[in-house]
């Protein structure tokens, strides 16, 4: 493998510990996916960030390599954490759990991460173009880069993506590289789909059945999705099936500038959503949590949220999950101050995966994010369900799953 003069200084220890350290993780995954020479990245996404997934060994960890001098060398944002860092005591969340979790923040503070704490940096300013390299991770936003704008990145680790915003480079290998971009699966959808539920539905079934390779969908002639209804696609296909990249023909950038199908490719046909949303929606009927933005919520879809809710107050807890400044968005436009005059919040910083649910006396949790479903329903005291913006904002309203 190639390695610059640079590159080389670093992996010796010319720029101390911790950037050898980090050069160390590099150089190992190049070998391993026999990359032939490393690329410079533009922007680096860590994730990594509750400590509910972290631990105390995970903290341990970095701390370590904080104060080796572990310093991002270029743009680095940061997933979200279990909690809204602000507004933590009055969303209920566990004084000690808390505690634990500002300290991950301040030992990435120390690296100088931008305390971004979303999932959808490119809906705050991580914005990558169309072929440029990038090293994240977070695979909802992984999908969302390759097959959206058009950017290159493999699905980093977090402590990968570390060491690629310490040292500023990533092994040249797996989406990197032109050919590993063309899709092998064409997959035919035959049925209608009306709501960013149903992308996501779509995304559940294809990822399970993609088998991590690069789909590429044809939809039925005048549906065009925005870029909402991509979002929920390419979460749920990561989570299902780690796909890292998809192409909608006529859509997405890739697939409007060339020939993005392999000639041996397979062919999937999808006539129908109702699979998902049988194996997904769950049972029971109380709920106690309705949880919107799994991925983080657009301003679009705070704003739909507000309408939906059309001033009725909610019974069951409403939370919106949002990158902060687009949290701040939605407050210039009235659109929190609607949420949260019916009894709901926007809550930023937070993805409650990593939530200590539990300890908050959460039995009941309903979302529209097939991929927040998917996650959650394996979970020991919690009963899911899943369903469309509608259903939950209804549910929120009456406490209860519509019938
Ligand atoms: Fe984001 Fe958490 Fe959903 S990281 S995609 S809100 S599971």
């Amino acid at each position: 493998m190639r390695l610059s003069g640079a590159e080389r200084a670093m992996l010796s220890g010319d720029h101390g510990p911790a950037a050898q350290k980090a050069m160390e993780i590099v150089v190992a995954l190049a070998e391993i996916y026999e990359a032939e020479d490393l690329v410079p990245v533009a922007s680096v996404q860590v994730a990594g960030v509750s400590y509910g997934n972290l631990g105390q060994a995970g903290l341990d960890f970095l701390r370590e390599w904080a104060e080796q001098g572990a310093r991002v060398a270029i743009p680095t944002t940061l997933n979200p954490a279990g909690m809204d860092l602000e507004a933590w005591r009055q969303l209920g969340i566990p004084r000690e759990y808390a505690q634990r979790q500002l300290e991950v923040i301040e030992v990435y503070r120390a690296m100088g991460i931008t305390i971004s704490c979303s999932c959808t940096p490119y809906l705050a300013g991580n914005t990558p173009g169309l072929g440029q390299h990038i090293a994240w991770s977070e695979s909802s936003a992984v999908s969302y880069a390759n097959s959206v704008l058009g950017a290159r990145t493999n699905r980093e680790g977090g402590p990968s993506a570390l060491a690629a915003a310490i040292t500023g480079r990533t092994a040249r290998y797996g989406l990197h590289l032109d050919d590993n971009r063309q899709a092998q699966l064409i997959v035919e959808v035959a049925c209608d789909l009306h709501s960013q539920a149903d992308f996501s539905a779509l995304g559940y079934l294809v990822g399970q059945r993609a088998g991590g390779s690069v789909p590429y969908f044809r939809l039925q002639s005048g549906l065009e999705p925005g870029l909402d209804e991509l979002k929920s696609l390419g979460a749920a296909m990561a989570a299902s099936g780690a796909v890292a990249l998809y192409h909608v023909e006529g859509v997405t950038p890739e697939a409007r500038a060339r020939t993005m199908v392999a000639s041996d490719a397979n062919t999937l046909s999808i006539e129908s959503l109702d699979e998902a949303y049988e194996i997904l929606q769950g049972a029971g009927q109380k709920i106690d949590l309705v949880w919107v933005g799994c991925p983080h919520a657009s301003l679009a879809e705070i704003e739909r949220t507000a309408d939906q809710l059309g001033g009725r107050q909610v019974e069951a807890t409403l939370w919106v999950t949002a990158a902060r400044e687009v949290l701040r968005a939605a407050r210039t436009k009235g659109l929190t101050d609607r949420i949260e005059g019916c009894g709901g919040r926007v809550v930023a910083d937070a993805c409650l995966i990593g939530a200590p649910l539990g300890d908050m006396g959460i039995s009941s949790v309903a979302t529209n994010s097939s991929k927040g479903a998917f996650y959650l329903r394996n979970h020991p005291r919690l009963q899911i369900r899943f369903g469309t913006l509608a259903q939950c904002i209804e549910a929120a309203v009456k406490g209860r799953w519509p019938a």
